[in-house]
């Protein structure tokens, strides 16, 4: 209600703004990072929208720049300060109206807002990963207030729904079904920025999905850090293989997908449920991290590769045709060659259809960056590369293995590079290009998979 009031107060001060701007103010949303953030930019482009912003074709034509940031590894931090230093060139030189936001998991770190207030003063609004549905609030005070607006929450208990959301595809989308994390894996500031485990009711998130639905949504990607740990904090408890099932009982819901899932907490009634449920994607993103049962220790991952390899021959048994991707990281604390090389022999093992690699990272306030015998970069390099070659290279035989068959796509898009193909998604999540017009972009159709490039499919309509 209150967000509410404050929409139609930022849309009086957005009047003004036009008529002395000339033009409509303008908005442009950079983000990083992982599903979640995505989710979340969604809804901020929706409550920027319902205030009357227009989308700017660029980050510099902006009246207002907002970026969601992420700070999982190191890198996403350092991209961050030198995107920020090139939009404050633009912001002196070129267009002094330009308003910068800053939000996302990095804001929650206090080092780094204490950085943004000296360094970047510029920078005319920062908040959390915990009060973004304020942001209509966060607006007008920024409007109205002079100096840099910072409000940034420890952590919350609220979950704050039924705010408008622009979403990215017409047809597609993210549903958060729970926020923050409890797993506290050893390398991992995940649960110290998104805060503590909280689930939504299966009863809100079904009234989501139906109204998504019928506004068009065919395809669901139920969201969580966790999602096999789904509603252990509901009274009365509900498990996330029944939430699966409901969800894909939607009418106009073709297609179910989940992310993340957790090898620790994954039951045997999910994997029955995805194999009698052809709406659910014969698709499963299982983290492995490691391929050493010492290391997978240190990491605090409560599974050993042997439950990890249970899990997936039980998969695989059960859903036809599964697609099996991960994530790994190389270069954790006090890992030796013999340590990597049962990574190594673990993508041989499972042969994952694809897998995002990374090097470890060491994140302050997390316990791995007080281990001892951090790793050497050059060594991680060195491993690193070695495992992308072979993740490559299994990935490549995994994901062709449909050529020759006819499947049904959902198409995403027109593709980028070639204006005469379109581009879609297999239901195991491989990519298909194959020739097409824009009238196909959202609908399901067969398609023939001539050839494997790897990575994905060439195609022709069948
Ligand atoms: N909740 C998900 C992962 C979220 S973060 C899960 O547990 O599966 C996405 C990935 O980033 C992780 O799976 C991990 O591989 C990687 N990651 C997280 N912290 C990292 C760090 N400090 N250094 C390198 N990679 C990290
Ligand atoms: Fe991080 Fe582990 Fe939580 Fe995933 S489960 S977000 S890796 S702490
Ligand atoms: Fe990054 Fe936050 Fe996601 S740290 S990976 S955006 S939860």
């Amino acid at each position: 209600m209150r967000q509410r009031e404050y929409i139609e107060k930022m849309r009086s001060v957005l009047r003004d703004r036009t008529a002395s701007f000339g033009h409509c103010p303008t908005f442009f949303i950079e983000t990083l990072g992982c599903q979640m953030n995505a989710k979340d930019s969604e809804k901020f482009a929706g409550i920027l929208k319902e205030i009357g912003y227009e989308k700017a074709p660029g980050e510099f034509q902006a009246d207002l720049v907002l970026y969601n940031t992420c700070t999982v590894r190191e890198n996403a931090n350092t991209k961050i300060y030198g995107h920020l230093g090139q939009l404050g060139a633009v912001k002196r030189n070129q267009n002094p109206r330009m308003r910068i936001a800053l939000c996302g998991c990095m804001m929650q770190e206090p080092d780094e807002v204490q950085t943004v207030r000296e360094k970047y003063p510029f920078v005319d609004l920062v908040f959390g990963t915990h009060n973004g549905f304020k942001l209509a609030e966060l607006l007008y005070r920024m409007e109205t207030e002079e100096g840099q607006v910072i409000d940034v929450w420890e952590g919350t208990d609220m979950i704050v729904e039924d705010l408008p959301a622009i979403r990215k595809y017409r047809f597609k989308t993210g549903v958060n079904i729970m926020y923050g994390c409890n797993n506290f894996c050893s390398y991992c500031i995940v649960p110290y920025v998104r805060g503590r485990e909280r689930s939504r009711t299966p009863e809100n998130i079904l009234e989501e999905i139906r109204f998504l639905a019928s506004d068009g949504v065919r395809e669901v990607m139920l969201l969580g850090q966790n999602v096999n740990s789904y509603g252990k904090t509901l009274d009365p408890k509900v498990s996330f293989s029944e939430l699966l099932s409901k969800v894909a009982q939607v009418d106009g819901i073709d297609r179910v997908r989940f992310m993340t899932s957790h090898p620790k907490d994954l039951s045997d009634d999910l994997i029955e449920t995805m194999a009698s449920n052809p709406r659910i994607a014969n698709h499963i993103h299982l983290p492995l991290q490691s391929g050493s049962d010492r290391i997978l220790q240190k990491m605090n991952r409560h599974y050993d590769t042997a439950r990890y390899l249970e899990i997936v021959e039980k998969l695989r048994k059960s859903v036809p045709e599964l697609q099996i991707t991960t994530d790994l990281i190389v270069g954790f604390p006090g890992e030796t060659e013999e340590d990597f090389q049962a990574t190594l022999d673990m993508v041989r093992e499972v042969r994952f259809a694809s897998a995002f690699t990374f090097l470890y990272s060491r994140r302050t306030g997390t316990p791995a960056a007080k281990m001892p015998d951090q790793v050497p970069d050059d060594v991680a390099n060195e491993r690193f590369q070695r495992l992308l070659a072979l993740v490559q290279e299994v990935g490549r035989e995994e994901s062709g293995k449909l050529a020759g068959r006819t499947m049904p796509v959902l198409v995403d898009e027109m593709n980028r590079q070639d204006r005469h193909l379109v581009t879609g998604r297999l239901m195991d999540n491989t990519v298909v290009h194959f020739p097409g017009g824009a009238e196909l972009v959202g609908e399901i159709v067969p398609v023939f998979l001539r050839e494997s490039k790897g990575f994905y499919y060439l195609g022709e309509r069948s």
